[in-house]
């Protein structure tokens, strides 16, 4: 292999498993260069990112001087303010998810299906073709993430041009992301004062009142990160998802045909799309190694090296998964890293698949011959956010 490899990987074909990723495995840690010019290893088998993920050597913190970095300014993955290693990230993750609790991700689910109902609507009115993710697929998380957290209704639409701003890393001129990052903080915080003031059943009110067993709880700067945190994370992650997601499936008329007969395979169908992870890379999930670490063939991960966890390689291990590269829509045992594992394992899962699962199935009942307007071939990536979903997704029924 060609050194350096270039990290994230071409998206080639664009509804597949990328060829760059099928022989990822016969070495278990590959040299990579990510778009900043900063090197990393990546770790490529299932058995290894697995354990990586919760290995304490490997930490989180990438504010250091030798670290990689995952964007150009890198401000929002190294907060000098936040240490996001155990044991002091346990303390606080355990804070949000005894507010972000499960039956507040079902509370969601009938806003979900309220919210989707309504875009499809709006969608069947338009004239064809149509972006599936103007239409649906990121109207519907923003719209659930707004809900969860407790944006008023007349608020949205400042709200999704500040998270818009956030996210365009490459989009927008510096000092234009830095404004749009400014500005999304000064409105997060006033929603947190808001909500001081008149507490609701919402997340962020969930959040200020949250204690421990010991009474302790998220200081003011902790709880502006976390509630901005779960914002970006759980908008364009969900967002990108659905839309990859659904492209695949529209591609692949036989399994639409096939959860058409049966609609109880939406979980499992979902869940696949999930192991294929062909909306986004690992850059994400960058580690940096406090020490030298031997992986179980002997690979030697040196200190000071960044590390990202390639989860889109270790999902297609041949070790774990029967034939990896196929898509099949009835897999059982999936036990895939799209959602991470250990101490930094998504707290969004959950309502992620939710909305996947309600906005797929709502879509395809709704528009029996639903497909691509243009070959998926042709579809084309924008690279210029976190995520790297199809810039846009024209379909027409
Ligand atoms: C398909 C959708 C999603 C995917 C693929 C995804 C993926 C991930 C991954 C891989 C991580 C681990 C990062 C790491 O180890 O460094 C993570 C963490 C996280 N996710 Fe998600 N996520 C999704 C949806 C969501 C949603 C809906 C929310 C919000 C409700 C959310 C909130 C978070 C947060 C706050 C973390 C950090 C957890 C921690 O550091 O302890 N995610 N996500």
């Amino acid at each position: 292999m060609e050194i350096p490899v270039w990290y994230p990987f071409p998206w080639h074909p664009p509804l597949e498993v990328p060829e760059a990723v099928r022989n990822l495995r016969r070495r278990a840690v590959v040299e990579v260069m990510l778009p900043t010019g900063d090197p990393a290893l990546l770790v490529t088998r299932y058995k290894d990112v697995l354990s990586l993920f919760a290995d304490p050597r490997l930490s989180r913190n990438i504010a250091r001087p030798d670290a990689a970095r995952i964007t150009r300014d890198n401000d929002r993955f190294s907060d000098p303010n936040i240490d996001p290693d155990p044991p002091a990230h346990t303390r606080v993750r355990g804070l949000v998810t005894r507010a972000l609790t499960g039956s507040r991700v079902e509370a969601l689910r009938p806003v979900a299906r309220g919210v989707v109902d309504a875009l499809l609507d709006a969608m069947a009115a338009q004239p064809r073709p149509v972006d599936l993710n103007r239409a649906l697929a990121f109207p519907l998380p923003l719209r659930v993430m707004c809900e969860l957290l407790g944006v008023p209704a007349g608020e949205r639409a400042r709200c999704r041009e500040l998270v818009d701003g956030f996210l365009s890393v490459t989009r927008l001129p510096p000092p234009e992301v830095r404004r749009a990052r400014l500005g999304l903080r000064r409105y997060l915080d006033e929603l947190i004062q808001s909500k001081r003031d008149t507490p609701g059943d919402d997340l962020v009110s969930a959040l200020i009142r949250v204690t421990d067993g010991e009474g302790d709880r998220l200081t003011e700067h902790e709880l502006g990160y976390w509630t901005e945190g779960l914002l970006i994370a759980g908008y364009v992650t969900t967002a990108s998802q659905l839309g990859t997601g659904t492209a695949v499936l529209l591609h692949r008329r036989d399994l639409v045909e096939e959860i058409r007969g049966d609609w109880a395979l939406i979980p499992t169908a979902v869940e696949e799309l999930l192991r294929m992870q062909i909306m986004s890379s690992s850059i994400g999930t960058m580690r940096y190694a406090t020490t030298d670490i031997e992986l179980s063939d002997g690979t030697v991960i040196k200190k000071g090296s960044s590390v990202v966890l390639a989860a889109e390689s270790a999902n297609v291990d041949e070790d774990v998964f029967e034939n990896p590269f196929t898509l099949d829509i009835r897999r059982r045992e999936n036990h895939h890293l799209s959602f991470g594992a250990g101490p930094h394992l998504c707290v969004g899962a959950d309502l992620a698949r939710m909305q996947l699962q309600v906005a797929t199935e709502a879509l395809l009942r709704r528009f029996p011959d639903i497909r691509l307007a243009r070959p998926g071939e042709e579809l084309t990536r924008g690279a210029d956010g976190f995520c790297e979903g199809f810039s846009e997704i024209p379909v027409t029924w």
